[in-house]
């Protein structure tokens, strides 16, 4: 049996990163950590210490430590943790060009063998997903992920959007049912939310500008490189907007939180292989192209499909496979869009909805629309999916009480990272993805 963790104060003196400080040379630092590797040779043991500022070399002498805390710093695994107190000296061969010359290392925790590895397969990865959040891509990719939520909220605090929280668990599947998951709601069927649209077009009255980041649920058995069936939304809802302000209103987002992030984040987005001026590059306005314009690209491209029907993966991606910027689709078939988008006024087969479609053929990003406001459209089309008006009846009441014109649009947070880090697979988005064949760990 491995002895228990030892008891070590929580509160050490310093970061790693305070190794790297101008004057911290010749200091004494105590710095604690996980163990990236380690090496020993010469009576000299080497080791790589991470935390969450960064990695420093510790170097050890069996002499200076002594027999038995040389042979336990020397037994630390892979990922072990350890406490270490030393002098800060310039290394060319470290790492950054200094190191820690330790006069005490003290195990924190030895740790077993850690099971990671390379050349392992992406499912065994994945069996070990608890483990694997610790590499250096995915600590490049989370970090990133929370840069770009605090852009979105600095965004919308700027636009005073007011951020609100509405339920996750729901009596009515809001886009139709077909791709809600069921729970069992004390024997009454509930649904994990797929939007909160619904919720959000009921605050724009006391509120006028809402949007909520919230966990939005999928149950599609889509086994592709962009879905997962728990994902990021934010969603805004705007009243007394139109799809051109709406448009403007997403175009304005995008570019700002884009811009933001190649200004605050630029060592994770090129430790991820995306140069910062490609997003600097990205600026309004971009190209418009209603759904037909969209069909008629797609035929002078060569496919063959036909006015009214959806865009496939292959389509989606062609539209901006050769584009560096973001494309917006409008006014789509109404047959093809959810039952509460707004019909295109003088044109009844289309609505008023918009996409906007990543660049370099990353598919939507964003879906949005102007909401139907009259009753009885609402009550054919609800009919036309074949849901049940009456559970609907809370959201009808909202056109009967200062009914106005409004907008707005979910992007999914994990696509819109994809893009922006490059990720081939959307599951490397997200620490502990959940996909049709897996909701573990
Ligand atoms: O286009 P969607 O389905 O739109 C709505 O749900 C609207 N009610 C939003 C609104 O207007 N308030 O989803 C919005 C976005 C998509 O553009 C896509 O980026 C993302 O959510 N998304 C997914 N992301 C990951 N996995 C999935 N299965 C996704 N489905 C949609
Ligand atoms: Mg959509």
């Amino acid at each position: 049996m491995r002895p228990q963790v030892a008891r070590i104060p929580v509160t050490a003196p310093a970061t790693v990163s305070r190794a790297f400080a101008p004057d911290s040379l010749g200091q004494s630092l105590t710095v604690r950590g996980w163990v990236l590797r380690t090496r020993s040779s010469g009576g000299i043991l080497f080791v790589l210490l991470r935390d969450r500022t960064g990695v420093v070399q510790l170097t050890a002498r069996r002499d200076a430590l002594g027999e038995a805390a040389f042979h336990a710093a020397e037994a630390v695994q892979v990922e072990g943790a350890l406490l270490a107190t030393g002098t800060v000296h310039e290394d060319r061969r470290a790492p950054g060009g200094r190191e820690i010359r330790a006069s005490t290392i003290e195990v924190v925790d030895a740790g077993a063998p850690f099971p990671i590895f390379q050349d392992q397969t992406e499912e065994f990865l994945l069996d070990k997903r608890h483990l694997a959040i610790r590499s250096q891509e995915l600590v490049s990719v989370f970090r990133l992920k929370a840069a770009m939520l605090r852009a979105f909220r600095e965004f919308l605090a700027r636009e005073e959007v007011l951020e609100v929280t509405p339920p996750i668990l729901t009596g009515n599947a809001a886009e139709g049912g077909a791709d809600a998951f069921q729970v069992d709601y004390f024997g009454r069927p509930g649904y994990l939310s797929q939007t909160a649209q619904l919720y959000l077009e009921a605050m724009i009255a006391p509120h006028e500008r809402v949007y909520a980041l919230t966990p939005s649920f999928r149950a599609e058995k889509s086994r592709t490189s962009r879905h997962l069936t728990e994902f990021l939304m934010l969603e805004v809802e705007l009243a007394w907007c139109d799809l051109e302000g709406l448009i403007d209103f997403t175009e304005r987002m995008v570019v700002e939180v884009l811009h933001d992030l190649a200004r605050s984040a630029p060592r994770e987005l090129e430790q991820l292989g995306r140069r910062p001026e490609e997003l600097t590059r990205i600026v309004a306005p971009f190209p418009r192209w209603s759904y037909t314009e969209a069909v008629e690209r797609l035929k002078a491209q060569g496919f063959s499909l036909e006015w009214g029907s959806e865009f496939g993966t292959a389509e989606e991606r062609a539209l901006t496979l050769e584009s560096s910027q973001p494309v917006f689709v409008t006014r789509f078939p109404k047959e093809i869009k959810a039952f509460y988008m707004l019909r295109t006024p003088g044109d009844p087969r289309t609505v008023e909805a918009v996409d906007l479609l990543g660049p370099e053929g990353y598919h939507e990003l964003v879906g949005g629309s102007c909401r139907e406001t009259d009753i009885p459209t609402l009550l054919e089309r609800l009919r036309a999916i074949g849901a049940d008006p009456a559970s609907y009846e809370w959201y009808l009441d909202l056109r009967r009480h200062g009914n106005v014109p409004h907008a707005g649009f979910g992007i999914g947070l994990e696509r819109f990272l994809r893009f922006i880090a490059r990720r081939e697979h959307i599951r490397d988005t997200t620490p502990f993805p959940r996909t049709p064949s897996r909701h573990t760990p």
